[in-house]
């Protein structure tokens, strides 16, 4: 990493965060030998192909939730945790609302069927029940977290719930949508609400052409098209749950895409501006900047144009690009990657999650790979607004972090900054491309630490290792100060039957993988939010 880069990110933190005496005491006793202001080194884990969530001495977890368990008399935990976000109840730190997303389903699991096998119409009911998100009423008893079993507030919310779109002109003819789903990431707005991400909808209800206006169904097709003709305008939109009550509302102003997330930057007046990547090849990041307090149903949405420096109005009123192109505002939404197209927005490499730096304001920005471009182990973006100031249309970006052997980690996803500022990201290696060729020596998914102060300050540290074929998503720091919420998604993918399973976590000897939400806490983690 350039020295002046990790000076920028240091920024305003150097000067908040004294460096504390004993931290990260967890490893390396070296270097101890003038004074107690001199850090002790932290060795992190090194890459590792085992079927565990691998973390260092001084750190362990709990599962706190897997796959199919019960969160309810009638309902489970769905499949492929994601997103999790924890909302304190009345100002509690050890007792809240878990909210998890649950991205997609694997019929061999979820069905015990080949994938390849034609559906009937139950096992894509069951699927659709599989995908959502989840609310979870959970509360610390001595140690660790537990799912409170009869809570009134444990339920799911599934790719068949009837969801309203918070927009004035129907979409596709209707005024809801049937369910959510292919959720990714997401935020949490000022208001204690939840936004959920629908990332890769295209795999449930196909896409349409916008040539010929007939759907196309992509590679990884679920069927559910066979038995369901719901209108793929539908999905691809950010979605707001409020965790007491389960009442969702899709935002058709945020636009429709492959939202990977969307991260809020309050502004002084109760507005927010909402950050939000398209998780795909050569697409755009996006600003949105709400007209009204607490509330997302008006606005502007704007498309980064990183070579300029520009925030791109996508306002069909004041772009007469767009208004040549599109009838209206809900059809420049509906379509928005065509329109940002229009209006200047540059083509990233797969914008996926973001996060605003509590100490400097940055925004930080996971441009996970590009693999027909030659881009295969990608970087970390930072934009800096001009002023600090998140309404503002210009900014300045720069590379923050760049993947490969160099810094020891490949495709940059998930971000999350810890309650001493450090930066935590994951990484998300395909299942396919694990332990190949340029991918070879990361060996499995991984979490990393970017410590903000000490003498490893911008050095990227492993911190954990995942089970075979998952993915760590999800971090999420609770406000306990002592816990790291983590998601493991997919754990043994790759297996290509019921009785050649490629992972056996969490469960071991033969059991079959499931996802599973961890909760991690430990001396080490204590000591690295402790910081400041
Ligand atoms: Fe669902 Fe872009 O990760
Ligand atoms: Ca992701
Ligand atoms: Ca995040
Ligand atoms: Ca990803």
């Amino acid at each position: 990493m350039k020295r002046r880069t990790f000076l920028e990110f240091l920024g305003k933190g150097t000067v908040m965060m004294a460096i504390p005496s004993g931290l990260l005491v967890a490893c390396s006793q070296a270097n101890d030998n003038q004074n107690d202001n001199v850090l002790k080194e932290f060795v992190g884990i090194p890459p590792s192909s085992n079927d565990e969530l691998v973390l260092p001495e001084g750190m362990d977890y709990q599962v706190l939730i897997k796959w199919d368990d019960l969160i309810s008399e009638t309902e489970r935990f769905g499949f492929n945790n994601d997103y999790t976000a924890f909302i304190p109840l009345e100002d509690k730190k050890e007792e809240g609302i878990l909210w998890v997303n649950h991205e997609y389903t694997d019929t061999l699991f979820v069905n015990s069927l080949s994938r390849d096998s034609k559906k009937t119409k139950s096992q894509v009911e069951k699927e659709q029940n599989t995908v959502g998100g989840s609310i979870l009423h959970i509360k610390k008893e001595g140690n660790s977290w537990q799912l409170v079993a009869d809570s009134q507030y444990n339920r799911r919310i599934t790719a068949r719930t009837p969801i309203p779109f918070n927009w004035d002109s129907p979409i596709q003819g209707a005024d809801q949508a049937i369910g959510t789903l292919a959720n990714c990431s997401g935020g949490v707005t000022p208001w204690g609400t939840i936004l959920t991400c629908e990332e890769n909808y295209d795999g449930f209800y196909g896409e349409r052409n916008l040539e010929t206006g007939e759907i196309e169904r992509n590679k990884y097709d679920m069927q559910w098209l066979d038995y369901f003709d719901y209108p793929t305008e539908h999905y691809g939109w950010v979605v707001e749950v409020n965790p007491l009550t389960g009442e969702a509302q899709k935002h058709v102003a945020l636009g429709r895409c492959s939202h990977e997330c969307a991260t809020i930057a309050p502004l002084k007046d109760g507005r927010i501006a909402v950050y939000t990547g398209d998780d795909h090849n050569d697409e755009c990041l996006y600003k949105f900047i709400s007209s009204e307090p607490n509330s997302l149903k008006e606005g502007t949405l704007y498309v980064a144009n990183t070579k300029d420096g520009r925030w791109e109005s996508l306002d069909y009123a004041s772009q007469p690009i767009l208004q040549t192109n599109f009838e209206n505002q809900t059809e420049v939404l509906i379509h928005v990657r065509k329109a940002a197209r229009l209006v200047g927005g540059t083509l990233l490499d797969r914008p996926e999650d973001i996060e605003v730096d509590p100490v400097t304001g940055d925004v930080f920005i996971s441009l996970t790979n590009n693999k027909p471009k030659g881009n295969y182990h990608g970087s970390i973006l930072k934009i800096q607004e001009t002023n600090g100031d998140y309404e503002s249309l210009t900014f300045e970006s720069d590379t923050f972090l760049a993947g490969g052997k160099e810094t020891g980690f490949s495709c940059p996803d998930n971000l999350a900054f810890d309650h001493a500022g450090n930066l935590w990201f994951t990484s998300d290696i395909s299942g396919s491309s694990i332990g190949n060729k340029t991918y070879k020596s990361f060996k499995n998914n991984g979490l990393f630490l970017v410590p903000r102060s000490g003498k490893q300050a911008g050095q990227v540290i492993q911190i954990a290792s995942a089970p075979n074929d998952a993915e760590l998503t999800g971090p999420f720091f609770a406000p306990d100060r002592k816990t790291l919420f983590l998601s493991v998604q997919h754990p043994g993918e790759t297996s290509e039957s019921l009785d050649k399973f490629t992972s056996h976590w969490p469960e071991g000897g033969t059991s079959m993988p499931r996802s599973a939400v961890v909760a991690i806490s430990g001396d080490m983690l204590d000591q690295i939010q402790n910081m400041a």
